[in-house]
């Protein structure tokens, strides 16, 4: 009796050294944005272009952006040269998210203003695991494309 339960107990604080471990291990995704930037809007829509970096160890997912600009924005992506709205975008652990002229993009409809080059939009992208992060889009020429430089 008593060394059944002793068994018990030394089972049940293995198994608990095992799932503390394990979720220790299950690290969170580390995500850093740059190169963010919108052309400036030439009509009520604009686009916005970044790259996000997932240095973490576990996958995440960009599902939403929301910005003072706009109460219609989407995410979207170019196929050939059609563009279709997806639900989300994955963000690969140790990999990264481009969105960029010709491909993926965040899209804003319906724009309460029209922002010109050198000003900045403030947005805010969602994902189904990192917190949130807030950054600024600075508005550039409505040509601007950093992969032609
Ligand atoms: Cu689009």
């Amino acid at each position: 009796m008593n060394r059944r339960t002793t068994l018990m107990g030394v089972v049940a604080l293995a198994t608990g050294l095992m799932l503390a471990g394990c979720s220790s291990s299950d690290s969170k995704p580390e995500l850093k944005v740059s190169g963010a930037f919108m052309p400036q809007p030439v009509s009520d829509m604009a686009a916005g272009f970044l790259v996000i970096r997932n240095s973490g160890d576990t996958s995440d997912r960009l599902t939403s952006v929301t910005s003072p600009l706009s109460d219609d924005i989407t995410i979207h992506e170019t196929k050939n040269q059609t563009m279709r709205m997806v639900s989300s975008f994955e963000v690969p652990a140790g990999g990264e998210l481009d969105l960029e002229r010709g491909g993926n993009h965040i899209m804003f409809m319906k724009l309460k203003q029209r922002p010109k080059q050198g000003e900045k939009v403030s947005v805010e992208l969602h994902f189904e695991k990192a917190d949130p992060i807030k950054i600024d889009l600075p508005v550039k020429e409505t040509t601007h494309n950093p992969k032609k430089q």
